[in-house]
């Protein structure tokens, strides 16, 4: 939530930073600011509301010299979006602006207690208060009032500062928000994802919790806590910076969904040696899988879909007993997690705030915890016992679709090892799986070949007021997948159920005016979610049917069928996705949404 950035070097940098701020805009979009010294002494604070594209036309025409400067992009947490709540913050005196990703929990003490010394308040925001105590500390040196700024505060933030008097400089800290920085020689960036510094350095620095920086041109110092200099941990970026645009497709959710049948592809690939499933990472002792005797999934949102089709697959192949659970409520309850437990926590972004407080509760428990996650060096791969990365690349999108084909490719590869290495199935069955799991990609492609049905079933859910999804089995998930996107993009209201369940109270819901999506692929329940449809459609609501490619049943009964490629059932969710994801977007796109920017959301959720 919020995008942060900061340049300093020998460039000008306010097209630098609203460069970087474009980059991060997939965390937020209600404001963006910039605060860059004036060079009389002062600081110039520029900021819009909405988007990043508002600032840029507002900067372009203004004389604003400066090579260093920070750069804010909101997602609203303390006070509505609006100029006065922009980022950057200033302090009383005009010297000192500040840009925040996080919540400061202890702000309205801090503000009261400001505010009787005398410093005045102009926004609604918890940032502002951090501009205030850094005021009230300073005495010269910004990096020794960040030291004793940050000690009063509570709760996460990724902090970046410039001061007046040194205009040449940027003082960083953070605390459970992530903070990347890195220089290439000459100029030196902070942002909130590596995203909006590759274009300077692939070499980078992830500070850890508690670390401050002080960036110069070409120079980045890291301190800890007390002031001492740290040798920084660089980390290598290999992600290709072609993700990060369009590449004439009209939006990136497009072009991500296009990218599904390489990013599945490089998901798999290596993972079969010698007959053998193959998951390094893991680091697990036949020892240590032999004590498995349950296996716990956190996420949220997409990431906990996927793990509702791990459970499926991991308990079909592995045969081990497996619960998935969105982390927000796992995080709060007392899961039954013991350390013969693995713990499976799943998250794009790496940085929820929900998964991360689930990975420490489970590792509290002396759980192992294995990260699968799209992004490297983010923090859930600093707080778990092991990493497995999908090869997602980039995703722009707020709505998550390649990571989410991504992650059920990996959680596959998990099954497919467990059941393995448990000797539940024999190297026989794992490589013809892992075979079908490789052809999955060539099937996608096939499914991105042809859309027509899929613009045609968007005109039968465009006008509706609601929608229903059912499926059962995996593809009970694939809908529940189907649905969220849906939601998300198009602002229409969906809900998915279990095809069984629909006649225990969901029917009720259903006239003419609800359309259905159904899937009916082949699988060994077909018959019985067929006889669901005929239910739906006895009460007059229309149907929309994802089914396999040569079922005449389904075309006979449905008033639209979207075929897919026959696939074995456990890799149906991979392939029926795919129809979903286009189906949202073309609804959301004929109802006039942006489908990168849905209202409300942000791509990474590091607040509770
Ligand atoms: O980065 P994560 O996978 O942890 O994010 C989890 C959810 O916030 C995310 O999947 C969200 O539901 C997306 N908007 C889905 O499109």
């Amino acid at each position: 939530m919020c995008g942060i950035v900061g340049y300093v070097g020998n460039n000008q940098a306010k097209g630098i930073l609203v460069g970087g701020l474009r980059q991060l805009e997939y965390r937020g979009y209600d404001s963006a600011g910039i605060a860059v010294p004036d060079g009389a002494g002062g600081l110039e604070v520029v900021c819009r509301v909405g988007k990043v594209q508002a600032l840029a036309e507002a900067v372009e025409g203004m004389e604003l010299p400066a090579s260093c400067g920070i750069g804010h992009t909101r997602w609203a947490t303390h006070g509505k979006p609006s100029e006065t709540n922009a980022h950057p913050h200033k302090d009383c005196s005009g010297k000192v602006a500040v840009v925040h990703n996080g919540i400061i929990e202890n702000y309205a003490a801090l503000r009261d207690e400001l505010r009787a010394q005398g410093h005045e308040f102009v926004s609604e925001t918890d940032t502002e208060t951090v501009a205030h105590l850094l005021e009230r500390y300073y005495e010269g040196d910004l990096a020794a009032a960040m030291r004793k700024t940050v000690a009063q505060l509570q709760g996460a933030y990724g902090i970046a500062a410039i001061h007046a008097d040194h205009p040449q400089q940027i003082v960083v800290s953070r605390k459970d928000s992530p903070i990347v920085v890195g220089t290439d020689g000459s100029s030196s960036l902070v942002a909130s994802d590596m995203v909006a510094v590759m274009d300077y350095t692939r070499d980078v620095v992830f500070l850890e919790d508690g670390q401050l920086a002080v960036l110069t041109p070409g120079s980045v110092e890291v301190q800890d806590a007390a002031g001492r200099a740290v040798e920084p941990q660089l980390t290598h970026i290999d992600w290709d910076t072609e993700a990060a645009e369009r590449a004439g497709y009209p939006d990136f959710m497009l072009k991500e969904i296009h990218e599904q049948p390489r990013v599945v592809r490089d998901t798999v690939s290596g993972h079969l040696k010698d007959n053998k499933i193959v998951l390094e990472d893991l680091n697990l002792s036949q020892e240590d899988i032999e004590a498995i005797d349950q296996v716990y999934i956190i996420g949220c949102g997409t990431s906990y879909h996927a793990g509702l089709v791990a459970r499926e697959l991991i308990e079909a192949w592995a045969r081990i007993p497996t619960r998935v659970e969105v982390a927000s409520e796992f995080r709060y309850r007392n899961p039954i997690v013991t350390p013969s437990t693995l713990v499976i926590a799943l998250s794009q972004s790496g940085e929820t705030a929900d998964t991360l407080a689930a990975v420490r509760l489970a590792r509290s428990k002396g759980a192992k915890v294995f990260a699968v996650t799209n992004v490297m060096g983010s923090r859930i791969t600093r707080e778990s016992d092991g990493t497995l990365y999908v090869k997602a690349n980039m995703e722009i999108s707020v709505a998550a679709t390649k990571s989410f084909l991504a992650q059920i490719a990996c959680v596959t590869l998990i099954a497919l090892f467990l059941a393995q290495r448990k000797g539940r199935l024999n190297s026989r069955q794992v490589v013809s799986l892992f075979h079908e799991l490789r052809a999955t990609p060539a099937q996608i492609e096939y499914i991105l070949s042809d859309t027509s049905a899929i613009e045609e079933a968007a005109e039968l859910l465009k006008d509706c007021h609601s929608a229903m999804y059912v499926g059962r089995g995996i593809n009970a998930t694939t809908c529940y997948e189907g649905a969220l996107k849906l939601k998300e993009i198009s602002y229409l209201h969906a809900e998915a159920y279990a095809a069984g369940e629909l006649k225990h109270g969901p029917i009720a819901l259903l006239d003419p005016s609800v359309p259905v999506v159904a899937v009916v692929t082949e699988s060994p329940t077909r018959m019985q979610t067929l006889s669901n449809v005929q239910e739906i459609l006895a009460r007059g609501a229309k149907v929309i049917a994802i089914a396999t490619e040569g079922d005449e049943d389904v075309r006979e009964i449905a008033d639209c069928v979207i075929y897919i490629p026959p696939v074995r059932d456990c890799f149906s969710a991979i392939t029926a996705s795919v129809p979903l994801q286009l189906l949202a977007r073309s609804v959301a796109l004929k109802r006039g949404c942006d489908v990168d920017h849905p209202r409300n959301l942000a791509k990474s959720v590091t607040v509770e």
